[in-house]
């Protein structure tokens, strides 16, 4: 399996099924962005790739109509699962195990293909958009969501930084390939949609705010969902899974409010096209 290095979702599947709330919550703006950029008409099929629990795949469902088709797709075995969960009873949706490097499906099948939040976890993203622009028919939608730089996430940064500060690393820095932030530079990520063969590559960013009651419910929600950072800290000894907490809290202290944390978060939404069926040049006879 080619993951962010080769960690398995699953590990983290029952955190996000229990904070889905938040999650969405969080992403709520950019998923709006996200639908309105992609124009879903009713009939159109739509493949998302790395699609976690199911709920984007939802409102995709109901962007296309019943007329439509949305394929959920994941390749960690655990987030497939969710995906049934959410889905289920939708006549116009169906889920998958899928690894995005390589679908297996046919070639121009789809009208759009999503991918909110995964591409930059991939150790070669170019390979994964030559696979959503192989699987899309003339004239189709990308629509692509990845987190933007640390600076604007002091939400993630905060305990991603307070496990650094205790040993905690797992992999490589957050701005490396297959990082959280590896994308994290508009201008890269346009490139990278572009060489691909794309065309209409667009890039805008997007604020995805988060509030928590206190230090603890933010340090426990982040660590029920962030990947490998979850895994390294879930392996910590109880002293040090303490001390982390008890730094994240320190770092998060600034962003306090009379509502308890207001932590931002900032995100890139790139769209994208491929080529329009080319037009017909009629030459009328003499
Ligand atoms: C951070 S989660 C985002 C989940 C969801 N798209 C969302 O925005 O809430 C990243 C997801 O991408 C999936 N993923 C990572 N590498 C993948 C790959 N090569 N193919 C398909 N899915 C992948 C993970 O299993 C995980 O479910």
């Amino acid at each position: 399996m080619t993951t962010t290095g080769t960690f398995d979702w699953t590990a983290v599947a029952s955190g996000w099924d229990a904070h889905r709330g938040h999650v969405e919550g969080m992403k709520e703006e950019l998923s709006r962005r996200l639908l309105a950029q992609l124009d879903l008409q009713p009939g159109d099929r739509v493949l998302e790739l790395g699609a976690g629990t199911g709920e984007l795949a939802r409102q995709l469902a109901t962007a296309v109509g019943p007329e439509g088709h949305v394929v959920a797709s994941d390749v960690a075995p655990g987030m497939v699962e969710l995906q049934r969960k959410t889905l289920a009873g939708l006549d116009n949706a169906e889920v998958a195990q899928l690894d995005a490097f390589d679908t297996g499906l046919e070639a121009g099948t789809f009208d759009a293909v999503v991918f909110r939040m995964g591409l930059m976890l991939v150790d070669d993203p170019p390979r994964v958009l030559r696979e959503c622009h192989r699987l899309l028919a003339q004239g189709g939608r990308l629509a692509v969501a990845v987190w933007a730089g640390p600076e604007h996430n002091p939400w993630m940064t905060c305990v991603g930084m307070a496990a650094m500060m205790h040993g905690l690393v797992s992999g490589g820095p957050p701005t490396g390939p297959g990082g959280m932030f590896s994308l994290a530079d508009p201008a890269v990520l346009e490139r990278v949609v572009a060489d691909a063969g794309f065309t209409d590559v667009v890039v805008r960013d997007v604020s995805t705010p988060s509030r928590f009651a206190s230090a603890d419910e933010h340090f426990d929600t982040v660590t029920a969902l962030a990947g490998p950072l979850s895994a390294a800290i879930a392996a910590a000894s109880e002293d040090t899974r303490a001390a982390v907490r008890k730094t994240a809290a320190g770092l998060s202290a600034a962003h306090r409010t009379a509502n308890g944390l207001e932590l931002a978060g900032r995100a890139l939404v790139c769209t994208a096209k491929t080529a329009e069926p080319a037009r017909r040049l009629v030459v009328p006879l003499a």
